[in-house]
């Protein structure tokens, strides 16, 4: 709360430096918690096998849920239910081997129960059709949207949606192009700013659109870049998609915050992104606002089973 009072009371320019200096230790604090989960992938495939109705029921939703639930490590509950708190510097967790069957109901059920235990309830946007994930044949190489087959720039989630989306879940089915998903740290963003220009940047207001996502119309809104919340403590919301309808998804309020906003853009070839492990079983839940997201271009050439070639899940929504 430290940086917004320090602004709102005077907004003295000198403090941009002060301001610059605090985000930037809050950031340093963010962490990616990665884990080989087998132990309990073995223990769902056993659950999966005697399971005689194998459908995607709420009541088989439920009944894993619990079941993950007793099984998983204490010390695993507490992480997974303190992703993107402010206390505790995890800003997401990626498990992997949580199942190992190429099968659409049993990822849809994992994905539900865990998406439940991490607390992130996913807001169905009747414009959107967000759940499942798959490279759109029809479609041919779009970029920044992720049923399309070319690249995803670094990006959080629905920013232009007047709710924050700060959790969002996502589920390997199956991808035979072995695509991985990419993490950027906002830490690793901001690190080629001097304080006062992070100061600056954080203190500004951007307009954020809607893409190639949302059917039939555009939705805008501009906020703050940088979020404050009472739980989540600090991020900024960024979003360096490029849509090849609307363009830029992110317009800063003026050249000061655009030039900033480039040179950040500029650095981001020069980051190493953490990368998910792209195969069946792999569950990641995120901050959505504290860390961004995204992937490389999929390769037309080992789509070889069309749509079917590449199946996630993803949840977004509120904590
Ligand atoms: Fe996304």
């Amino acid at each position: 709360m430290y940086i917004q009072e320090l602004w709102s009371e005077n907004r003295d320019v000198s403090h941009l430096e002060i301001i610059g200096s605090l985000l930037r230790k809050e950031l340093q604090k963010h962490r990616v918690v990665r884990k080989d989960m087998s132990y309990l992938g073995l223990m769902i495939e056993d659950w999966w096998a005697q399971l005689s109705n194998k459908d995607c029921s709420n009541r088989n939703i439920n009944q894993l849920r619990q079941f993950i639930e007793k099984n998983l490590l204490p010390q695993e509950l507490v992480v997974i239910r303190s992703i993107g708190l402010e206390t505790s510097g995890v800003v997401g967790v990626l498990y992997e081997n949580l199942f190992n069957t190429e099968d659409r109901n049993l990822a849809f059920l994992v994905h539900e129960a865990m998406t439940h235990i991490a607390g992130v309830l996913d807001i169905q946007y009747p414009y959107e059709d967000h759940k499942e994930i798959f490279p759109k044949q029809d479609q041919g190489i779009v970029t920044d949207w992720d049923k399309g087959y070319g690249i995803i720039r670094p990006h959080s989630d629905g920013i232009y949606e007047g709710r924050d989306i700060s959790g969002i879940c996502l589920t390997v089915c199956k991808d035979i192009s072995a695509t991985p998903t990419w993490f950027w740290f906002q830490k690793d963003i901001v690190k080629e700013l001097t304080d006062d220009d992070l100061g600056y940047l954080a203190m500004s207001r951007a307009t954020y659109i809607s893409g190639t996502n949302v059917e039939d119309k555009v939705i805008k809104s501009t906020k703050p870049i940088l979020r404050i919340d009472e739980r989540e403590g600090i991020s900024l919301r960024l979003d360096f998609r490029i849509d090849d309808a609307v363009g830029p998804r992110m317009q800063l309020q003026d050249e000061r915050a655009q030039r900033i906003f480039d040179k950040m853009r500029a650095s981001l070839k020069t980051i190493k992104p953490t990368a998910s492990k792209p195969s069946t079983g792999s569950v990641g839940i995120l901050a959505n606002l504290k860390i961004l997201h995204g992937r490389g271009p999929l390769d037309f050439n080992l789509l070889s089973e069309g749509e079917n070639s590449r199946i996630l899940f993803r949840s977004k929504g509120i904590r």
